[in-house]
């Protein structure tokens, strides 16, 4: 789905950064820049700055950047498609979306949308005030809920009649079949697809309405559970439309979004009323799937929104799929995801209806994937005296173990091998070389069977993954920092890079930075005098080559890479005092880069083949090496050293396109 350059223009020209950024924090004009304190994590002195003039904010705190769209995607949990539209609906702009529908397809899915929102108001007008909703006010109060809550997620009542909706509507026959609401039947009468259910609306972040969910009421005098007699599934739930897709959807994510941004924590269960629960037990970062298992689109927009991930199910995640499947997930969207230990058989809905601390507790103390598993295993085993007995504990400490075998990170099944040696009473060693063993007939498992695709996908990131070959937890834990998410990208280097790889540590240049700047701020002056050859980090060298090949810093932006895009929207929002001396800075960095240029050079001399190649390149040393004399900063005139800069750039670039 895309919006053309020219419309993605137009809607940053026609906004006003300063004024959009304060509705949501006060800014204070500092130079040529706007400050305040950061709108995306929280702070007590002010790192957000914003470059009014290029419509670029960047907070040197959190590293948060971008523009007036990224502004409002990340504010308002938006998509970027999303972010532009509510913009340019700001600024009175009319855009056309290239999503491959027409006109026709965007003008219908608009009706779609229009006829969900009367739909959700009808069953919602229902619930409230309709007689025939009497039965089903009360099931809802005996849930715990009031009217507030009844407002607050628009809860609804079908009424059993078979048409009550489509006749009161009186929608087209495609509207009510697109909707998902309704069908004509075989004598020609239309008939709604919701009868006698209480409705739970599901919304998308935008807050559109997009779905339902409808649950039978239980039988008089069986207020929780329906009759297991009935025919009738306890919930029914929307098939999918042009505008829903329950792989896709999480319900209740439009209003968890604000309080999980907030903490970085969402927490994902099974049930529409277990996201409810979890917002009368005051935590407003619940979402549910919709009758599906949590698939990979929904971890994906779940990503967007917090990185930290509680899972809140009934039942042990690893019943519901692979739990491999997580670490993946863990990995690809730097995730953490815990598991909220809740008792075992009930639902957060019904946890809450007991104990509403009991469920805060739960989330608070939600343990990782791989802990709460093997807190299950050992819990059990010692339920039943197992560890009390030398053959208990080693099964124990085996069950255990297995569960380890799956964790891709040979840090952390350590870790886990010294506790459990330590429960199970077991020497560490034994462990390790069982588990090694575990680990080695699981990969040749993967790969003999084509079936196993998760488990196969899982070796390959890790190809020489087998116990002892690895690199020892010492030299994995040079290559790591200290937070969670270079830790995890740490193991996907070390790993990729084996045992003897290691990583560019080198910092990145300093006089590289000021001549980005100087590009950045003074393009003017930085025209023809400074070349990509002169930027020895490779980071600082991309975004300098997307500058000097796009025709504003907003075409740049987009054409760069993520790192050299967050660096040069960084470069932008800096305070103008840093705008560094033109001349200066150019001189620097030609004379570093003449003398890398001549580090070269002596080691070509030696490896040279005759007398000839020898000589050529003495005299280019010699004559570099009296140009850099002139480059001395306490030297000739001004204009002298720039002549010797542009001559060394010249001669720099000759070299670079020899090679
Ligand atoms: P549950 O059976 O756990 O329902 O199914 P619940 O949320 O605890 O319901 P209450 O508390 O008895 O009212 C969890 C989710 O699975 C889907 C629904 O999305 C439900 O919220 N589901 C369940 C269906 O789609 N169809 C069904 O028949 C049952
Ligand atoms: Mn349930």
């Amino acid at each position: 789905m895309g919006i053309s350059e020219e419309d993605l223009a137009r809607v940053r020209e026609a906004t006003d950064l300063v004024a959009l950024v304060g509705l949501h924090t006060a800014l204070r004009r500092q130079g040529r820049r706007w400050v305040g304190l950061c709108p995306f994590h929280a702070e007590k002195s002010p790192s957000f700055s914003v470059n009014a003039e290029e419509g670029l904010y960047y907070c040197f705190g959190c590293k948060a950047s971008g523009d007036a769209i990224t502004f409002v995607r990340d504010t308002e949990h938006l998509d970027f498609a999303d972010a532009v539209e509510r913009l340019a609906a700001r600024a009175g702009i009319t855009i056309e979306r290239q999503t491959g529908l027409g006109a026709p397809e965007q003008h219908w899915r608009q009706r779609l949308f229009d006829a969900m929102a009367e739909a959700v108001e009808f069953y919602h007008q229902r619930m409230l005030f309709s007689p025939d909703a009497a039965r089903a006010r009360e099931y809802l109060r005996s849930r715990g809920y009031d009217g507030d809550i009844v407002r607050k997620f628009k809860l609804g009542w079908a009424p059993s009649d078979w048409d009550a909706l489509s006749s009161a509507v009186r929608w087209p026959e495609r509207l009510l079949k697109d909707t998902g609401l309704g069908m004509v039947n075989k004598i020609g009468r239309k008939q709604d697809f919701f009868r006698a259910r209480v409705i739970f609306p599901i919304f998308d972040p935008a807050g559109r309405a997009v779905a339902l969910g409808g649950r039978i009421l239980p039988e008089p005098g069986q207020l929780t559970r329906p009759s297991p007699f009935s025919s009738e599934p306890k919930y029914r739930n929307s098939p999918e439309t042009p505008i829903y897709s329950k792989r896709r959807v999480l319900y209740g994510l439009n209003w968890a979004k604000d309080e999980a941004a907030r903490l970085d924590e969402i927490i994902v269960c099974e049930g529409y009323t277990d996201a409810i629960a979890f917002y009368q037990a005051g935590m407003a970062r619940a979402v549910a799937t919709c009758g599906t298992t949590l698939t990979e689109d929904h971890v994906k927009l779940l990503s967007r929104h917090a990185h930290r991930l509680i899972l809140a199910y009934d039942a042990d995640p690893a019943g519901q799929r692979a739990i491999e499947q997580y670490y993946t997930w863990e990995h690809r969207y730097e995730l953490d995801v815990r598991v909220a230990d809740l008792p075992s058989g009930m639902d957060p809905a019904e946890v809450a209806l007991k104990d509403r601390e009991a469920l805060s507790n739960a989330v608070s103390k939600a343990k990782t994937l791989l802990g709460y598993r093997v807190d299950r295993i050992l819990g059990a085993s010692a339920q039943k005296g197992e560890l009390a007995y030398a053959e208990g504990r080693a099964r124990a400490g085996e069950l255990a173990l297995r569960a380890v075998a799956e964790h891709p990170s040979d840090l952390v099944r350590d870790q886990y091998v010294m506790m459990i040696a330590d429960r199970c009473r077991i020497e560490p060693e034994r462990l390790r070389a069982l588990l090694a063993r575990l680990r080695a007939s699981s990969a040749s498992i993967a790969l003999g069977s084509a079936s196993s695709r998760q488990a196969s996908q899982h070796r390959l990131q890790e190809p020489q993954d087998g116990g002892l070959l690895e690199p020892s937890p010492g030299v994995r834990a040079t290559l790591r920092k200290d937070s969670r998410i270079t830790e995890q990208q740490g193991a996907i280097v070390s790993d990729k890079a084996g045992p003897g790889g290691r990583r560019d540590l080198k910092a990145p240049s300093r006089p590289g930075l000021e001549a980005l700047r100087l590009a950045v701020h003074r393009p003017d002056l930085a025209a023809g005098r400074l070349e990509w050859v002169l930027f020895s980090d490779p980071v600082q060298r991309r975004a300098f080559q997307a500058l000097a090949g796009a025709n504003n810093l907003h075409q740049a932006i987009s054409a760069a890479d993520a790192e050299a895009a967050d660096l040069l929207l960084m470069v932008a929002a800096e305070p103008d005092e840093v705008v560094p001396d033109a001349e200066g800075v150019i001189a620097h960095l030609v004379r570093e880069a003449t003398r890398r240029a001549l580090a070269e050079l002596s080691v070509a001399a030696r490896l040279a083949s005759s007398d000839e190649e020898r000589t050529s390149i003495a005299r280019e040393d010699a004559w570099a090496r009296l140009m850099l004399e002139e480059l001395a900063p306490d030297g000739t005139s001004p204009a002298a050293v720039a002549e010797a800069a542009d001559h060394l750039l010249a001669w720099l670039l000759r070299r670079e396109e020899d090679r």
